[in-house]
């Protein structure tokens, strides 16, 4: 039997309430499935260790990172820390030493799930944003000098490479051409932005001669917004920059219902360090302690995972399961307009498994 080793790492506010939800269905699913085991690692890495060490994470957390198949993360943020501690101090400094390098975040309709569009139906919104993970707008250069004084003045300098944007260029064209529609939209703003975009642009023209099959087109991203509102059909694999998909991504969350339903993968394509997994919204303090997160990006994301560690029928049926729960309006948290708790949703899919509802 297989066993894949899991870290997993809640962080703060309701990413700890998700990432232990989601431990219980794959401790079911893997029971069920049989044919693999997982064994979780879990680490205390958060704002609390911060404050308790002076660190989110030991200085060779990266490195410890490296003896697991995959991560399994919730999300990191408190509100009397600066967020740019927190993101710098854990998140980023996971995915940047770790090389991933594509961060896909798969939306569409959930059955029982409605777009905040009107008359969007389940086929309408079906697309994968592919996130440049590494560099661009976070590659983290840049300073402050003056502080203080009047002149003082600070720079974050986008960093645009030719193997970076060639490298997430040939991921999302390999990416679009897997899927039915071999479809690609790049999403750029090169009218402004005339030296990194324009590499970007250049390369993507460069890179779509290696798939003539793909059809691809370019929209600038103050465009991409418009259409991702009114002709959501239209589109379905795009690429960005790493801020761009940011953006684009939540945008995307809210179109198909709701930030709390959102996956997303931070992956090492190569598979020379592992891959993180983690649902798009945040620590969510508004909501954290009140048992009511919704987990579905959560198991989402776990079924990414194991679609990234093989596990297919596992990952399909765990989809399945989340499916069924979601086509029930009974067992909509209240981000959708229900009144289910956490729990609710993850014993409600944890019986869809065993296949008792
Ligand atoms: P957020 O995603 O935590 O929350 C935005 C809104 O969506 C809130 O009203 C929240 O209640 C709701 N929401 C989010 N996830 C939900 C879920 N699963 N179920 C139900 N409702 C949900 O974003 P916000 O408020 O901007 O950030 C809060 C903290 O999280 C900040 O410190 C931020 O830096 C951090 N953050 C961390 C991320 C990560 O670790 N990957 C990603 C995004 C934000
Ligand atoms: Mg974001």
């Amino acid at each position: 039997m297989t066993r894949h080793r899991i870290a997993a790492i809640g962080g703060d506010g309701i990413g700890v309430e998700v990432v232990e939800a989601c431990l219980q269905v794959l401790e079911v699913l893997a029971q069920r499935d049989g044919g693999f085991g997982l064994d979780v690692t879990r680490f205390d890495w958060s704002t609390e260790r911060y404050r308790r060490t002076g660190a989110f994470m030991p200085e060779d957390g990266a490195e410890q990172l490296r003896a697991f198949d995959a991560i399994l993360f919730g999300a990191v943020g408190v509100p009397d820390v600066p967020d740019h501690l927190t993101l710098w101090g854990l998140r980023l400094a996971i995915c940047q030493p770790l090389d991933q390098y594509a961060n896909v975040r798969p939306t569409r309709m959930l059955p029982g799930i409605e777009s905040p569009l009107r008359g969007v139906g389940r086929g309408d919104l079906d697309w994968v944003i592919v996130r440049e993970n590494s560099e661009g707008e976070y590659a983290g250069q840049g300073g402050r000098s003056h502080p203080g004084l009047p002149l003082e003045v600070a720079t974050d300098v986008s960093i645009f490479t030719r193997a970076g944007v060639e490298r997430i260029m040939r991921y999302a064209f390999r990416l679009a051409q897997s899927r039915p529609r071999k479809l690609l939209t790049v999403v750029t703003k090169s009218n402004a932005q005339r030296h990194g975009l324009v590499l970007w642009d250049q390369i993507a023209a460069e890179v779509a001669r290696e798939f003539p099959d793909v059809t691809w087109d370019k929209m600038l991203v103050d465009a991409m917004t418009v259409r991702m509102v009114m002709q959501p059909a239209s589109l379905d694999t795009v690429v960005a920059t790493n801020l761009h998909a940011d953006i684009l991504s939540d945008l995307a969350a809210a179109l198909a219902g709701s930030i709390g339903v959102a996956p997303t993968a931070n992956l090492n394509p190569e598979r020379d360090a592992p891959s993180m997994f983690e649902p798009i919204h945040g620590s969510a303090f508004d909501i954290a302690g009140k048992g009511v997160a919704n987990p579905v990006a959560t198991f989402w994301t776990a079924a990414l995972m194991l679609d990234h560690l093989n596990e297919t029928a596992a990952a399909n049926r765990l989809m399945q399961a989340v499916e069924a729960v979601t086509a029930d309006p009974a067992l909509h948290t209240p981000d959708l307009g229900g009144s289910a708790t956490t729990q609710d949703v993850t014993q409600a899919v944890i019986a869809a498994i065993r296949g008792r509802n």
